[in-house]
C-alpha cells in the first residue's frame, strides 16, 4: 500500500518523447515508493466531471514507450471545461487544479507542457500562492520556443522527420527541375525551419524572426537554380515575405490560432518569377515518427529529475537542459518570459549564413 502519490500529465500539442518522460518518471517515482497516477487528456483529467485519473503500472510504462510518439495519457488540452462543457475561467481552472491536488492526496505533479501550458501554471500560482504545491514542469514542444532550456522534448525528433522529408522531396525537385517549397510548423518561431533546412541542404530558409526580401529571395533562387537546376525553399508557417502577411484562423476558444497561406504565397511568387514551383505542406506528419535517441535520453533525464524535484519538495520548478546538464529553474524566473525566438547571435543562424543559405535580413 502506498502512502504517497504523484500524478503525471501531458498538456498542449503532442510530440515525440512524451512517453519517454512518463516512463522515466514512473520508474523513478515507484523506486521512491510513490503510487503513480496519470491524468488523461491533460489538465482536463483533473476536472470534476470529465476528469479521468488512471493508475500507471508496468503494463503501461514498458520499454516500447521509448520510441512511440504521442502520449499514452492522450490528447492534451491546456484548458479545463466545467460540468456544462463550458471553458472555465482562469481562476476556476486554478481552483480545480488545487482541489484535485488535495483530493487525490498528491505529493506533486509532473507537468509536461509547452509555453502555453507553462503560462497556465502561472495562473495556478497566482490564485493559490499559499497552497504549497509541488509542480515539476518538463518543457516539451516541437517548436522549441521555450526559454531557459537549450532543447525542449520533441524538437530533436521533429527535425529528423522534417529533414528526412526534405531529402525525399529533393529527388523530385531534381528530376523535374523545380523549386520545391516546404512549409513547416513552429508557430512564431523558426527553429524547425532553420535546423532542418541546414540539415537537409536547403537553399533558402524563411523564418518569422527575419524579414525576407522579395528581390534577394528571387536572386538566390536564380543563382541556386543556375548552379544545380533545382532549388529547395523551407518556410516556417508564421513567416512573412515582402508585403504578404500570413492569414490567421481561430478554430475554437481552446485551440490556438492557426497560421495559413505563406506556403501558397511563396509558390505563386516564385512562379511569377519564372520558375516551376510546388508546395509541400508537411502538417501533422511532423508530430509523429520514431522518437529520436536524443528525445529518449533527455526525456528520460527530465522525467527522473522532475520526480527528484517533487521528492525534495521543491515547489514549482521547470526542468531545463543547459550546457549539457539537467537543471531545475524556479517558476518565479520563468513565468511571464517563457517564450523565445531565434536571436541574431544564434549559432545556427551563423552556420546557415556561412553555408550560403539565404535566411532573410538578419
Ligand atoms: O505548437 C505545436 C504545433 O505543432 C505548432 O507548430 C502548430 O502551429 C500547432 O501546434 C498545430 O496545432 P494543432 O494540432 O492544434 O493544429
Amino acid at each position: 500500500m502506498f502512502n504517497k502519490k504523484i500524478c503525471i500529465l501531458t498538456s498542449g500539442g503532442d510530440c515525440s518523447g512524451l512517453n519517454a518522460v512518463i516512463r522515466a518518471a514512473f520508474i523513478k517515482a515507484t523506486s521512491l515508493g510513490y503510487e503513480v497516477l496519470g491524468s488523461k487528456r491533460g489538465v482536463q483529467g483533473l476536472g470534476e466531471e470529465s476528469g479521468e485519473i488512471v493508475v500507471l503500472d508496468d503494463s503501461v510504462c514498458d520499454e516500447s514507450m521509448l520510441t512511440r510518439s504521442g502520449s499514452v495519457l492522450l490528447g492534451n488540452t491546456r484548458r479545463i471545461k466545467n460540468r456544462e462543457g463550458e471553458l472555465c475561467s482562469k481562476e476556476e481552472e486554478a481552483d480545480l487544479f488545487a482541489k484535485a491536488y488535495k483530493k487525490f492526496g498528491l505529493s506533486g505533479v509532473v507537468f509536461i507542457g509547452g509555453d502555453g501550458s507553462i503560462e497556465a501554471i502561472g495562473n495556478i500560482m497566482k490564485f493559490h500562492k499559499d497552497a504549497c504545491l509541488n509542480i515539476a514542469i518538463v518543457p516539451k514542444t516541437i517548436d522549441n520556443d521555450v526559454s531557459f532550456t537549450d532543447i525542449a522534448i520533441g524538437f530533436s525528433t521533429v527535425i529528423e522527420v522534417v529533414s528526412e522529408s526534405i531529402e525525399n522531396i529533393r529527388t523530385t525537385a531534381m528530376s523535374h527541375e523545380r523549386v520545391m517549397v516546404v512549409e513547416v510548423m513552429g508557430r512564431d518561431a523558426g527553429f524547425i525551419a532553420l535546423h532542418s533546412g541546414i540539415a537537409s541542404g536547403a537553399d533558402v530558409i524563411i523564418i518569422p524572426e527575419f524579414k525576407c526580401d522579395d528581390e534577394k529571395l528571387l536572386a538566390k533562387i536564380k543563382a541556386s537554380y543556375k548552379r544545380k537546376g533545382y532549388c529547395i525553399v523551407v518556410v516556417a508557417e508564421a513567416a512573412e515575405i515582402g508585403d504578404f502577411k500570413h492569414g490567421e484562423v481561430e478554430i475554437d476558444k481552446v485551440t490556438r490560432i492557426k497560421y495559413l497561406g505563406i506556403g501558397d504565397h511563396v509558390v505563386s511568387f516564385i512562379q511569377n518569377g519564372g520558375f516551376d514551383s510546388r508546395l509541400v505542406r508537411l502538417g501533422h506528419i511532423q508530430r509523429g515518427g520514431k522518437t529520436s535517441v536524443a528525445d529518449r535520453i533527455i526525456g528520460s533525464g527530465f522525467g527522473i529529475e522532475a520526480v527528484s524535484a517533487i521528492h525534495k519538495n521543491s515547489g514549482v520548478v521547470m526542468m531545463a537542459y543547459s550546457g549539457g546538464k539537467i537543471v531545475s529553474i524556479p517558476a518565479e524566473k520563468i513565468i511571464g518570459s517563457i517564450t523565445r525566438n531565434i536571436g541574431k547571435d544564434d549559432i545556427h543562424l551563423k552556420i546557415a549564413t556561412e553555408l550560403g543559405i539565404y535566411v532573410g535580413e538578419t
